[in-house]
């Protein structure tokens, strides 16, 4: 789970977008509401809005398209062989503490007595200065409204028009010591010393299986998919005639109780992944690994996300998961979100888990070595190693909404929503000019025709102009307009959503075409 960083500089072409424009527009729009909205919400749920369902099936069913249905040649040049899976959200509680859940899967955190907030230790910085007792200010890494009220508040107290690079310094709040935490403000408090020492925190969601609310009835909300996977490896093996190489793919809901939700649906505490663990024998690991690395890396740019906002950032030996191999490799995807621009922020990790899982489910349940897999081919028993490309469906929605947002003061909208045709909410929106001349009829004609494979919209409402604005904003690429010469010549005309450019196209035509447009071949 990393963290956005500051690091990176802006490239010169990105415009900057603003976090608080495009939050507005998926309201307005019905892309994404807040959960529970008209009883004040609830911190870290979000629910998807008609536009905001469609983008997120949109993301999650190419995902699955590409990764399982669809050929996919892998480093060897042959076919790579991916099955799907799909298990509950809650499951035996030794699941969790076989994966290190239960022991491990914990985040620092910090409370403050006066104000009652709570934050990720590792989220908060201090700012003060180097000598003994004085003061020193908490706030949240990356607010930048935050720290300018740490450094006025230290410039105050210290006398000074700006921080002094030789006596005042910014740490980070996990390394400071007792006696400055006990010297130290937090973000939403007056006085010092208000901030607890942190505490581990487990991020799983508990709950009761039965009537009995005891120890013996609790059960937790899956906080990743991956397990369902491992645990189901025999099972796929006994049922199905995979042989390693293969992989397992599953879409499905998490849930952490992060200790600070933000950023938009960045960092949610109920979220969807779409991950695949990827079996292999040993020996093959940095290959494959290096592979997943890559194929994952262009595909987001296959969705639309630019390579200038895109990076891929191999991790450093103390970052490395506990499942994680020393030495092969953790990788993360990251997109320049506006919220972490110059930086980036995390969008996938593809990880060598190595034979972490298969191991430890092998122990914890009794199996031990009859958990090996045979592999005829080598006559070999062994536990396969993994590499586990595990991707955000929400990050990736939030990605793509991000990446679509493109300010255009000449339109009437003000906005335009650029999105990938396939990524599209709706795939084109089907327009007769006037209410009359029979141009409605062939217009609910050509929708109901499209309607069979794509999601479109039939508007008759309002003036043209209207109506575009109304689709520039929905992302939808194409308006059809149904217009005189369609009743002299069959012929129809196109708008296309970024050029603005308009084109004729005979009405017969335009089943095919609008396939072809969104990658789906005749
Ligand atoms: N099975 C490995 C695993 O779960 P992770 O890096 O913790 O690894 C994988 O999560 C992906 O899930 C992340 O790259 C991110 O896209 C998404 N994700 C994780 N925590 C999230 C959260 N609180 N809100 C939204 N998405 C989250």
């Amino acid at each position: 789970m990393s963290e956005p960083t500051a690091a990176g500089s802006p490239s010169p072409e990105v415009p900057a977008k603003s976090m608080e424009q495009i939050v507005s527009l998926c309201r307005r729009r019905g892309f994404v509401f807040q959960s529970s909205e008209i009883y004040g919400g609830i911190n870290g749920f979000w629910d998807y809005g008609p536009l905001g369902t469609e983008l997120k099936r949109n993301l999650k069913n190419a995902w699955w398209q590409d990764v399982v249905q669809r050929e996919l040649i892998g480093p060897t040049g042959d076919a790579v062989d991916i099955v799907g899976l799909d298990c509950t959200i809650i499951m035996n509680p030794k699941v969790w503490q076989a994966s290190g859940h239960v022991g491990g899967f914990n985040d620092p955190m910090v409370d403050c007595r006066a104000s009652k907030a709570r934050y990720r230790a590792d989220h908060l910085v201090v700012l003060g200065s180097i000598a003994a007792g004085s003061r020193l200010w908490a706030f949240v890494e990356g607010d930048d409204a935050a720290r300018t009220k740490a450094t006025k508040a230290l410039c105050k107290y210290e006398k000074c028009d700006a921080p002094d690079p030789a006596r005042h310094v910014l740490r980070p709040f996990t390394a400071i010591t007792a006696d400055e935490r006990a010297r130290t403000i937090g973000p939403d408090a007056d006085e010092p010393g208000s901030l607890t020492e942190p505490r581990m925190f487990n991020l799983m969601f508990e709950t009761h299986c039965g009537a009995v609310r005891d120890e013996d009835s609790k059960a937790y909300l899956r906080p990743e998919t991956a397990q369902g996977i491992f645990v189901n490896f025999q099972n796929v093996v006994d049922s199905t005639r995979v042989k390693v190489p293969f992989g397992i793919a599953q879409v499905g809901k998490a849930f952490r109780n992060e200790v600070t939700p933000r950023n938009f649906t960045f960092r949610s505490r109920e979220f969807e992944q779409m991950e695949i663990e990827f079996f292999i024998h040993p020996s093959e690991a940095n290959q494959w690994y290096a592979w997943w690395r890559d194929w994952r890396f262009s595909w987001w740019q296959s969705i639309g996300l630019t390579s200038s906002n895109l990076q891929l950032r191999e991790h450093d030996r103390d970052e490395l998961a506990h499942y994680a191999k020393e030495g092969a490799g953790t990788s993360d995807i990251e997109y320049r979100f506006p919220f972490t621009a110059p930086g980036f922020g995390e969008l996938e990790g593809v990880a060598h888990r190595a034979d972490f899982d298969l191991r430890a489910h092998a122990t914890h349940s009794g199996k031990n070595d009859k958990a090996k897999y045979f592999d005829q081919a080598r006559n070999e028993r062994y536990f396969p190693h993994v590499i586990e490309p595990s991707a955000g469906a929400d990050r990736g929605t939030l990605a793509l909404l991000c990446e679509a947002y493109t300010p255009d003061p000449s339109r009437p909208s003000g906005v335009f929503m650029r999105f990938h045709p396939r990524m599209a909410p709706v795939k084109a929106g089907i327009f007769p000019l006037v209410n009359k001349e029979g141009m409605p009829e062939i217009g609910e004609k050509l929708f109901r025709t499209l309607r069979k494979k794509h999601v479109v919209e039939f508007d008759e409402k309002q003036s043209i102009g209207k109506r575009y604005a109304r689709m520039d904003e929905a992302g939808t690429p194409f308006c059809i307009t149904i217009d005189s010469e369609t009743l002299s010549s069959q012929t129809v005309t196109v708008r296309h959503r970024d050029t603005q450019q308009q084109e004729k196209l005979g009405i017969e035509q335009v089943p095919a075409w609008l396939d072809r447009q969104i990658g789906l071949e005749d």
